[in-house]
């Protein structure tokens, strides 16, 4: 049995997290691959919001198993403050969740390494959520970083002591001015770790290659988004994994052969967090009206979204770098009212026209090329059927499709589950 990945197209807060949820009832496995706490994904039914961090968008349903892989960061403090809200609505998640051993912990001090490490960096900062992603990925690629199986040993404290000490020598070299008390971050880390070690460690790349041969449906659920990833993304205002597909393999332990479907998940128009190129991004009426209705703020650190019109040349970059199969376009209600859609088919840089994605796109050199297309001014958020959407919004998918040799398959129009289209 194959296995699907689900990935964001964009700079993430696509919505992956309500498609997850909607597709969960096809599946047996729900396993996020990589990021951390940096993730903010948001899901709407029965009239309530639910924000997931690092616990993946299946955990509401009765069946699937949740598996948080071994490409994944996990802050104890922020896990257990997700367990804590699930706890208020009496999900039993304790036989639905697992995690890998092979998943790496973000220490306190890794917080704090973030944030010095912005500081210092003036004007150039990326525009970190501060959840520690970044230390954390380079103590994991340095070989120097604790994962959540040396919590089953006995000696995890000594060896968690010598990283914090060694992190402390490094926030002092930031001279950041940052203020801190590690013995109340720690008190509440290590009360967290307790109840992490509550839930189930497992040698996930086994449970996963086992349920393969069982015939079990798996969906691997990406995080951030595909202009984010560390390799293909616009480096440096990028996060600090690989959010491309190929991370599905390296972050879960799946052959790449054993992947079948690969949903691209984008929004209607574009959203970008934190700083980096946005070459079609709005500074006017346009822009505050997609942020105003599309109610653009970070999931995660409630920072206001940056917003602009869809860019098909980043788009189709995306598709081709995930080998995307199917589309699921989001927010697509967010655009009703707009006489007039612009919509990114190639940029001119350096005085001539291009249609891909050049290496360096900073807002001098890259100026977007816009095909325009009428809008619709219908609501759609009371739609549940494909028969119902405007002519002129299927002539602004009809237009992608082609653009991007690939078919859309569902329209969102709403934050909730049944605010879902399915074509
Ligand atoms: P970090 O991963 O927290 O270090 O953040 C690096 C960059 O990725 C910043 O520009 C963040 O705003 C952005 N980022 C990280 N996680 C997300 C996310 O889940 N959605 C959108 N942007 C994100």
């Amino acid at each position: 049995m194959a296995v699907n990945l689900l990935l964001g197209l964009q700079w993430g807060d696509e919505g992956k997290g309500k498609i997850v949820d909607v597709l969960t009832k096809d599946y047996n496995i729900i396993a996020r691959f990589q990021g951390g706490p940096n993730a903010g994904h948001t899901l709407e039914f029965d009239g309530i919001k639910h924000v997931l961090h690092t616990i993946p968008s299946g955990i509401f349903h009765d069946k699937a198993i949740n598996l948080v892989g071994n490409g994944v960061v996990i802050d104890p403090v922020i896990f257990k403050k997700e367990l804590d809200n699930l706890n208020q609505f009496n999900l039993d998640y304790k036989s639905k969740l697992l995690i890998s051993r092979k998943a790496h912990l973000i220490l306190p001090t890794h917080r704090i390494l973030d944030a010095a490490s912005e500081a210092a960096k003036g004007k150039a900062k990326i525009g970190s959520t501060l959840k520690g992603i970044g230390p954390t990925y380079m103590d994991k690629t340095g070989r120097n970083g604790i994962r959540i199986g040396d919590l089953e040993l006995s000696d995890w404290k000594t060896r968690y002591r010598a990283l914090a000490n060694k992190h402390e020598a490094m926030i002092d070299f930031y001279d950041a001015k940052i203020e801190y008390d590690l013995e109340e971050l720690e008190a509440e880390f290590f009360e967290a770790v307790k109840v992490l070690k509550t839930l189930t460690f497992i040698d996930s790349e086994e449970y996963l290659h086992q349920a393969q041969r069982e015939g079990k449906t798996i969906l691997a659920e990406g995080a951030q988004g595909s202009l984010l990833d560390i390799d293909f993304g616009t480096y440096p205002f990028v996060t600090s994994s690989n959010t491309t597909a190929a991370g599905a393999c390296t972050g879960l332990g799946i052959a790449p052969n054993k992947i079948k479907d690969v949903f691209g998940i984008f929004k209607a128009y574009t959203t970008r967090v934190g700083s980096g190129p946005f070459p079609t991004e709005l500074f006017d009426n346009d822009g505050e009206t997609m942020a105003r209705v599309g109610n653009e703020f970070g999931a995660t650190t409630g920072r206001p979204r940056r917003c602009g019109w869809l860019d098909l040349v980043a788009l189709k970059y995306a598709v081709h770098v995930n080998g995307v199969t199917k589309l699921m376009m989001m927010k697509g209600d967010v655009l009703s009212g707009f006489k007039t859609l612009k919509v990114c088919t190639a940029y001119e840089y350096q005085g001539k026209k291009i249609t891909h994605l050049p290496y360096n796109i900073e807002p001098e050199n890259v100026t977007p090329i816009y095909t325009e297309m009428k809008g619709w001014s219908e609501d759609l958020t009371g739609m549940s059927d494909a028969s119902e959407l405007p002519k002129e919004l299927n002539d602004y998918i009809a237009f992608l499709e082609k653009e991007l040799e690939t078919p859309i398959t569902i329209v969102s129009v709403g934050p909730d589950r049944t605010q879902t289209i399915h074509r």
